[in-house]
């Protein structure tokens, strides 16, 4: 494409990708047999890295993609599997063109697996402080509660993250939800979005992505500040300019949404829609590992499906910098 250099060197802000979505079948193999991990059994897509990557390519829905990634993220064990997991996202990121990156990641999975939230906030931030040092990277750490698990297992999380002065000390940089949209209570995390934003603490919600409009308003109700996919917010005419004047960043995932059945191709997802309502949003990856592209790929597909101007381009990049949850020092910088 004759924007391809272009785009390729566009400075890129990332705000939605799971960093344990960023194992790939190679690591996840790799870390078992490290760790003495069994992989599921019953399920002949554990048979072999390319068995798993196969089946990553037919995943039929959001819950059919969520069984393969918190089976697969049982490989990490030690602190330094934690870190080395971000680190290999970093690079990965560095390369495609990526000055700052606000990163999920999901502790109830893993503390229910018996690993201490110490080891899983500290191997992750080890990858995020030595991406600072060795690539000028800038990173946050967004802590995402899980809507498929009992409510009292978010309290628990959230007591130990209020108990821990993660969010004081500038290691955990905001909170936000994820996993199963459909199904489990729209405002379940009621209680802890209260409380968080009595604190003051930055919220974000995953919503629109399976679900309709009004997860998207109840998340707003709750006190998000910002959209994970948001796709949806098209239904609603009314809602999607409150998003606009209000500056709430959708940051959608194209090529998720395809892999994940949301929308038939990367043209279904709402980009010029969003450009003339006046809607912020930012381009990104959400699981690279799981769905074969990553932050780079995710911009191309959106050029070849929307074939965007570089005065548009340019209007998204600057976005994503000024959307940023970063100081306006750090802006000056980016823009
Ligand atoms: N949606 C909900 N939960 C998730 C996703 C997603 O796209 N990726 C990882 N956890
Ligand atoms: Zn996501």
């Amino acid at each position: 494409h004759p924007l391809h250099e272009f785009i390729a060197g566009l400075p890129k802000c990332e705000h939605h990708v799971h960093l344990e979505g960023c194992l790939t079948p190679e690591l996840i193999f790799q870390l078992a047999a490290r760790n003495g991990v069994t992989l599921p059994t019953d399920d002949p897509a554990f048979t072999s890295i390319e068995t798993l990557a196969e089946r990553y390519e037919r995943f039929t829905s959001l819950d059919d993609f969520l069984h393969y990634y918190f089976h697969g993220m049982a490989v990490l064990q030690k602190e330094s599997d934690f870190a080395d997991l971000a680190w290999a996202y970093f690079l990965k990121a560095h390369s495609d063109g990526v000055h700052h990156a606000e990163v999920f990641f999901d502790p109830q999975v893993h503390q229910d697996r018996g690993i201490p939230y110490e080891i899983i906030v500290a191997g992750f931030s080890e990858g995020c402080k030595r991406a600072e040092r060795e690539l000028g990277l800038t990173t946050k750490l967004i802590l995402c509660f899980l809507r498929h698990l009992p409510v009292e297992s978010a309290n628990e999380l959230y007591k130990k993250f209020l108990a821990s002065g993660d969010y004081e000390k500038g290691t955990i940089h905001g909170l936000g939800w994820s996993s199963s949209e459909v199904g489990p209570p729209k405002d379940m995390f009621r209680e802890i979005y209260a409380s968080a934003r009595d604190k003051d603490i930055r919220l974000t919600a995953h919503a629109g992505e399976e679900g309709d409009s009004t997860y998207i308003s109840t998340a707003l109700e709750l006190g998000a500040t910002r959209i994970d996919h948001g796709i949806n917010l098209v239904q609603d005419p009314e809602l999607m300019q409150r998003c606009a004047r209000e500056n709430i960043l959708m940051t959608v995932c194209p090529v998720s949404n395809v892999k994940l059945q949301c929308v038939k191709s990367v043209a279904e997802v709402p980009i010029r829609k969003f450009l003339e309502a006046g809607v912020k949003f930012s381009i990104n990856s959400d699981d690279p590992a799981y769905f074969g592209a990553y932050i780079l790929d995710n911009y191309c597909a959106v050029q070849e499906a929307h074939n965007l101007s570089i005065m548009e381009w340019r209007i998204v990049a600057e976005n994503s910098v000024q959307e940023s949850w970063i100081s306006n020092e750090r802006k000056a910088e980016l823009l």
